[in-house]
């Protein structure tokens, strides 16, 4: 199968006052087309840091990601910006959608700053998919918090990148809306013949992935296909 995504002898290490702080020692990954991929691990293995440097967000120190062939990191920041606009969708675990917009902005946020405009069908399909049909001209502080973290994967998903990452995007969700979310998620994926990467600490997501990933002390002690 392709290969989209390939991290290499990752290694990222945070400077703070009280000394080094190694979150990634040496990781390396591959990531086929159209997987769904669970990354787990204690908090403070390195999860997050890991999926901002696989997404372009977060520079390592050492070691290459190439995307399709491409080293992500021997871009100028420039060219990294439109990477992430064009290849790459995240879901934050505090959503971090815009306030002083709708729904409706929110969602097609990643095409406006490309220059695009939402294919209209598509957007329709989308926020049917995540039932916000009827939300489109709300704004954030008038939804409730799954109907936010649903937003936020609408937006993750609207400009069709190849690469969907999401950390722990049902953290903050009750059992049945975050089981709800991630089923939502994982249709879109599919759908759309998308790489989905989700740091998860629920059991029941990782047991429903293709693969799970399992990081301690910043390195891959465990890699195994799902169930
Ligand atoms: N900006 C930062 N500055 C300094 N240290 C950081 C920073 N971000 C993370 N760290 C440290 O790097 C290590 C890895 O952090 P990371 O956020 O990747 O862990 P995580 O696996 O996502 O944890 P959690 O499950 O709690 O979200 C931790 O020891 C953390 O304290
Ligand atoms: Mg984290």
């Amino acid at each position: 199968m392709e290969q989209i995504l390939v991290a290499e002898d990752i290694y990222k290490t945070y400077r703070t006052a009280s000394g080094p702080v190694r979150a990634l020692q040496g990781i390396s990954l591959s990531f086929e087309t159209g997987l769904f991929y669970a990354v787990i691990g204690r908090s403070g293995s390195g999860k997050s840091t890991l999926l901002h440097v696989l997404s372009g967000l977060d520079r390592p120190d050492q070691g290459t990601v190439r995307v399709e062939g491409r080293d992500l990191y021997a871009c100028s920041d420039h060219q990294m910006a439109i990477f992430r606009r064009r290849y790459t969708g995240f879901v934050f675990q505090q959503y971090n959608l815009l306030d002083e917009y709708n729904v409706r902005t929110n969602i097609c946020m990643p095409l406006t700053l490309d220059g695009r405009k939402a294919d209209r069908q598509f957007l329709d399909q989308l926020t049917k998919i995540l039932m916000l049909e009827d939300k489109l001209d709300r704004y954030p502080e008038e939804l409730s918090g799954g109907e936010q973290q649903r937003v936020a994967i609408a937006r993750s998903v609207i400009a069709r990148p190849r690469l969907i990452f999401a950390d722990e995007p049902t953290g903050n969700l009750d059992r049945k809306t975050g089981e709800e979310t991630m089923k939502l998620l994982k249709s879109c994926a599919k759908a759309f013949g998308q790489t989905l990467i989700v740091v998860t600490h629920d059991l029941e997501t990782a047991r429903e992935a293709d693969r799970l990933i399992h990081i301690e002390d910043g390195r891959v002690t465990g890699k195994k296909e799902g169930e």
